[in-house]
């Protein structure tokens, strides 16, 4: 490998394009599996059926919380559990450094969305601020997110919650895995749902997962994911259908048992490009909430263009010229977003956006090759040593579009 960069007509540091995430559908897609689908659609049960209970079981199991309710996805998760908390119509606290799915569970029950702003650390919803807009004492619920599978500062959101009156919810869709003061996520406030998209680690190709210890949240959910309807027919909720397939069910069951390998190999291959980075000024990474285990659904770190020499933004082009694909999670931020800028109307989260103009997230599999994983690096060592010309380069590119 040489000292420059594609971009400036190196060769890339990759023969073939890397994506940002590689699910492991199809690693874990045998024999067993493909016997298991077919039994399904042999029995003409594809929904509601045994599978779904299957994995409902091992799932509780495995992260040791009562009640766990499969659903189509986080969304409706997030959106059946906020209606059977009783939190529709009320003031919610979300952070804004998310996907919009977060705002818009809330959306779709009619609450007043308050976006807090975050921790430059942690990436997660800042203490300081949600204290601050907790005069408000109508606030009810406050849903923070685990962001990229870092835990939130439980206890202290918790304190916060209990000292204002609100209820705590989590939108947990990336923190499979992931661990609070040794105990798994999915146990914390009245509920945290997860996401089994294609994007996470854990999957399912689609789904979503409320974990509670509350009997009858989980029996609301379940019942809301049905329409709302008794076994009479008696809608007795208006309810949605959120209803998760018997095909997705052994898909999640096929990779279930895979789950504590891919966070382990996640942490480690954070490690190594931290070491891999290290060297490199202008860039930090994503810092761990103490006490806690992250599940590296990504891996996020900051850019700063002053000291690296270029923006994430020229980063990003330069690592795809390497075959290198990475994701400006989250820019825009939720609440410059078009919909919540009319629906909030306009603000400034003064952290939030600092660290959407600086965010890149790198490739970070279930399973990954050091040397591609080396590479990687060497990629973006090699782009901060020619930043000038990098920046010239595709200054000149764009000028000539
Ligand atoms: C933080 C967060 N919340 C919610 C969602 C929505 O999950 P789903 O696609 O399963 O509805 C995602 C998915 O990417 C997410 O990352």
């Amino acid at each position: 490998m040489n000292d420059i960069p594609a971009i400036l007509g190196g060769t890339p540091v990759l023969s073939e394009m890397a994506g940002i995430v590689k699910p492991s559908i199809s690693d874990y897609t045998t024999p067993e599996l493909m016997d298991r689908i077919e039994g399904i659609l042999k029995s003409n049960m594809v929904t509601n059926g045994v599978t779904v209970k299957e994995l409902e079981a091992a799932m509780a199991d495995y992260l040791g919380v009562d009640h766990l309710v499969a659903v189509s996805s986080c969304t409706l998760g997030l959106t059946l559990a906020i209606a059977a908390a009783g939190l529709q119509g009320k003031k919610m606290i979300v952070p804004s450094f998310t996907i919009a799915a977060t705002a818009n569970a809330a959306y779709w029950n009619r609450c007043e969305i308050i976006f807090a702003d975050l921790d430059l650390d942690t990436y997660n919803m800042s203490l300081d601020h949600l204290e601050e807009l907790l005069v408000d004492d109508d606030v009810a619920a406050i849903m923070p997110v685990h962001v990229f599978g870092n835990p939130v500062h439980v206890a202290e959101i918790e304190a916060l919650a209990v000292k204002h009156g609100a209820t705590v919810v989590y939108d947990a869709a990336q923190g499979f895995g992931a661990d609070y003061h040794e105990k798994r996520l999915g146990n914390n406030g009245l509920f945290e749902v997860f996401s089994g998209s294609p994007t996470k680690h854990f999957t399912s190709a689609e789904g979503g997962f409320v974990a509670t210890n509350d009997e009858k949240l989980a029996e609301t959910v379940k019942l809301a994911r049905n329409y709302g309807v008794l076994p009479n027919y008696d809608c007795v909720i208006p309810g949605l259908n959120a209803r998760m397939p018997e095909i997705n069910a052994a898909i999640g069951l096929a990779i279930l048992p895979g789950t504590d390998e891919f966070t382990t190999n996640r942490n480690r291959y954070a490690k190594m490009y931290q070491n891999g980075l290290a060297a490199v000024p202008g860039i930090t990474f994503q810092k761990i909430t103490p006490g806690s285990y992250s599940s590296y659904n990504y891996l996020g770190l900051m850019v700063e263009p002053t000291e690296f020499g270029m923006t994430n933004r020229d980063l990003e082009a330069a690592l795809k010229a390497e075959n290198i694909a990475t994701k400006v999670y989250y820019h825009p931020p939720v609440h410059q977003q078009t919909a919540y800028v009319e629906i909030v109307g306009r603000q400034t989260l003064p952290n939030t956006e600092y660290l959407a103009d600086r965010i890149i997230c790198l490739p970070l599999y279930n399973h990954m090759d050091s040397g591609m994983l080396e590479s990687i690096c060497a990629a973006v060592r090699r782009i901060h040593a020619n930043s000038d010309d990098v920046k010239k380069s595709l200054a000149a590119k764009l000028a000539s579009v």
